[in-house]
């Protein structure tokens, strides 16, 4: 079986640091106070190589804490489960545990969540990012079930997501709103001819967008006892839905597409003719031959989809050929029409540079990190004040081979090429890794 998804710097690190004393190279912006926080897989104790996926490791956060300038902690912290708690030979506490929530750190009415999809409830994490429990919305979450991809809509603060929910849903899967006080105000469950998963979605003004799309749960891969047991079903028609905002599940406008797969749209938006724009990372082929990890079978092009909601013609074109995922935008802009969107290059399964992407004259400027040197998800903080949409920083962790660990490093968006503006040293790898957030401090809105 393939261990690419345990070797470099997908390798996890066996243990938990808290460092406060962190060397910074050039200027932290002053603005900067709160935490940047980031999740992804870390396996605790023995691996089974054989039946590891890379999705599966329990979730560890790493995150850094600055203000007005100044690099004031590191610290990586498992997400308690059963299977951590364990390993880390720990006495279980009376707190509820859950599962893998190893996909999405966000933080969401005052407090902060590790998220993660397939129907397992967020867990709450401190401040220091230690686990303090399962949070279920504070007890609205009836079914469980959520998504690491809420999406906020900047106007109100809300979060609008799709979770699947194996093996308990089997034949839909559910739209939940969450208000901006974290608490679920409406669920829809919408009918789906199979059990899809469903990483992501979309928001647009009117409409939530769901990705249908040929990746399913393998009765296969079930039966080799493979944790992670989803692959590409050529069977399965695939098809995006336009779920009107306030409208239930009769209400969604499906529209055939072909066949791909979709984990991270960049934005979306609806134009000036009513139809639904999205920008996206499409792989043409998903889990077929590597079910294991996402880049065995092929690799992401940045495409743009054009959705009319009258004909229900989807029309596909390519912005960019270069691979690259991790796809974000300013969060503000979440939903609406935008310039500037952000991305990792993926170069076989490492990450040697971001894009930035301008999607009204479809420039993508490839910004260069510097040798054996490995970016993740870039994420994007406004300048308080800031005008021009670009005009903020880029947060990202980069690993670093020639000191065999990783840091902080800051961009300007509006000058990336230029090089880092500040870089905050760790004493140790993050390995690479999913999504994170720009937490700032004092601050009980969204994050995400
Ligand atoms: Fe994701």
């Amino acid at each position: 079986m393939i261990d690419r998804y345990l070797a470099h710097n997908f390798a996890p690190v066996d243990r938990e640091i808290t460092e406060t004393s962190l060397d910074v190279i050039g200027t932290l912006p002053e603005e900067l106070s709160g935490r940047y926080l980031r999740n992804g897989p870390n396996p605790v104790g023995a691996v089974d190589k054989d039946r590891h996926h890379w999705f599966t490791g329990a979730g560890m956060v790493h995150g850094v804490r600055l203000e007005q300038g100044r690099a004031c902690w590191y610290r990586n912290r498992w997400v308690r489960n059963s299977e951590t708690i364990k390993a880390l030979g720990e006495i279980p506490s009376d707190a509820p545990v859950s599962g893998v929530n190893n996909t999405h750190v966000i933080g969401h009415a005052g407090r902060t969540w590790a998220l993660v999809e397939a129907g397992t409830p967020p867990v709450e994490l401190g401040y220091e990012l230690d686990t303090v429990g399962v949070n279920t919305f504070f007890g609205t979450l009836s079914d469980r079930a959520f998504t690491a991809h809420p999406k906020i809509d900047p106007d109100t603060g809300d979060l609008h997501a799709v979770a699947y929910h194996w093996p308990d849903f089997g034949d839909h899967v559910q739209y939940v709103h969450v208000g901006r006080d974290g608490r679920v105000q409406r669920t829809v469950n919408v009918p789906v001819p199979g059990m899809p998963m469903i990483h992501d979605s979309s928001l647009t003004e009117h409409y939530v967008v769901l990705f249908d799309l040929p990746v399913t749960v393998s009765f296969d891969l079930l039966g080799r006892g493979m944790r992670f047991p989803f692959a590409w079903n050529a069977d399965y028609a695939p098809r995006v839905g336009l779920l009107p905002r306030n409208g239930e599940a009769m209400d969604v406008i499906w529209c055939d597409v072909n066949p791909c797969y979709v984990f991270h749209p960049m934005n979306a938006y609806e134009d000036g003719d009513g139809n639904v724009v999205i920008d996206l990372c499409r792989y043409e082929r998903m889990f077929q031959r590597d079910v294991q990890g996402p880049f065995g079978d092929s690799l992401a092009t940045l495409d743009r989809w054009t959705v009319n909601p009258r004909t229900r013609v989807v029309s596909e074109t390519r912005i960019d050929e270069r691979a690259q995922e991790f796809p974000r935008c300013h969060p503000g802009r979440n939903g609406k029409p935008y310039r500037y969107g952000y991305s990792v290059a993926v170069e076989a399964d490492t990450f040697p540079a971001i894009n930035k992407i301008d999607v009204h004259t479809g420039v993508v400027t490839r910004v260069d990190i510097g040798p054996g040197r490995h970016a993740g998800e870039p994420y994007f903080v406004p300048r308080a004040g800031a005008e021009d949409e670009d005009d903020g920083y880029l947060l990202n962790y980069v690993y670093d081979q020639s000191r065999d660990a990783s840091e902080l490093m800051v961009l300007d968006a509006r000058t990336p090429a230029e090089g880092p503006i500040a870089r905050v040293l760790l004493p140790a790898r993050v390995p690479y890794g999913f999504h994170g957030s720009w937490v700032p401090d004092g601050y009980d809105g969204p994050s995400v």
